[in-house]
């Protein structure tokens, strides 16, 4: 999945609702330059690559998303607390593996003919997307909601990033929904009967889908060194890091009533979720983040209390002029906290990980 921030425009939902706001925290979808995708010589990593694909080529979970009786009547077993933040995630998830399957299929149908080793292995992970939006889509059928997937393609704002940036980003999102959905899937095998809904017995192969994914980013890059190498590559990965964790934390502890029904706390989940990504991104990534710094979740916080702050002014009859001057200092404390969390040392890979590298 292109595990990308919450959704954007609920107006893509046929249920009515006013359409959300558009805020730095929506899901992006993506485009970059085909040419240069095209032209990407993979020799120094092909056998790594090669393999990969066989792997994709092998489609373990053919056969794994197929809904079953327990879907029947599981909706309406849901208080309507629970039954809405619920409906939420499913909308987000299923945007965001929708945003990695039209990537995906786009960069295999532009580079088909020039680079086809690259072309099948994205060929292969949309077909994992598609599928994976998919069985998100029918689980929204279940609460009579519907993704119009149509609109979304043709009414999205595309962000466009050179390769290596699409890079570092899709690596970072497939790995961190991988952690994001075995944390789950481990969470509801101790407890059963906080498993709010059966979707969550598909996760443990669906986030193999997502690992597999990750580790063909990661070859990708080992293939195309400069990527990952010198002063710049540091900086860049640094800054997608803190983009990815920061987005998250923010998010999901605002929204913690979803995390509390399936009977996790927000703090504890993402914290771990964090370390994980964080250690796993030390296989490729030159550096990786300080998180068990001192600073690192009290900064994050203070964002989070922020961005309260925010949407309490927002809730306020002022004029759109009057309510930006109350926000300006709490939007600059934004900014000097995520630029004291990006100066923060970060950690040499190497040093880090060494056993697993
Ligand atoms: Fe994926
Ligand atoms: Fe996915």
């Amino acid at each position: 999945m292109v595990q990308t921030p919450d959704i954007k425009n609920k107006s893509t939902v046929n249920r009515g609702k006013d359409p959300a706001k558009e805020t730095i925290l929506t899901p992006r979808f993506y485009t970059t330059d085909f040419d240069e995708m095209a032209k990407m010589d993979l020799s120094i990593n092909e056998e790594e690559l090669e393999a990969i694909c066989e792997e994709f080529r092998k489609d373990y979970n053919r056969h794994h998303f197929v809904r079953n009786k327990e879907f029947e009547g599981a909706a309406d077993k849901l208080d309507p607390k629970t039954r809405e933040v619920f409906i939420e995630f499913l909308e987000q998830s299923c945007t965001s593996e929708f945003s990695g399957f039209l990537l995906y299929k786009e960069l295999s149908r532009r580079i088909k003919d020039r680079n086809p080793l690259l072309a099948e292995c994205f060929a292969h992970m949309a077909r994992d997307e598609a599928r994976h939006a998919g069985f998100l889509n029918k689980s929204m059928s279940d609460f009579n909601l519907q993704l119009d997937l149509g609109f979304l393609t043709a009414n999205k704002d595309y962000t466009f990033f050179k390769p290596k940036f699409i890079f570092y980003a899709t690596y970072l999102s497939e790995k961190i929904g991988y952690w994001r959905y075995i944390a789950i899937y481990r969470h509801f095998e101790k407890n059963p009967n906080d498993k709010i809904f059966p979707i969550f017995n598909f996760f443990e192969n669906w986030c193999q889908d997502e690992n597999r994914h990750g580790d063909f980013f990661d070859a990708l890059m080992k293939a195309q060194p400069s990527t990952v190498r010198g002063f710049q590559a540091k900086l860049w990965c640094r800054f997608f890091l803190l983009a990815v964790f920061a987005t998250m934390y923010i998010r999901d502890v605002g929204r913690k009533e979803f995390y509390e029904a399936l009977g996790l706390n927000a703090r504890e989940y993402d914290v771990y979720v964090i370390e994980k990504t964080n250690e796993t991104a030390a296989r490729v990534f030159p550096v990786v983040l300080d998180v068990n710094h001192s600073s690192f979740y009290k900064r994050l916080e203070k964002i989070v209390e922020n961005n309260k702050r925010l949407s309490e002014i927002d809730k306020k009859k002022s004029s759109m002029f009057v309510k930006t001057i109350y926000k300006l200092p709490t939007y600059i404390s934004n900014g000097y906290e995520l630029i004291r969390l990006y100066l923060l040392k970060p950690l040499d890979s190497k040093d880090f990980q060494p056993l697993i590298r």
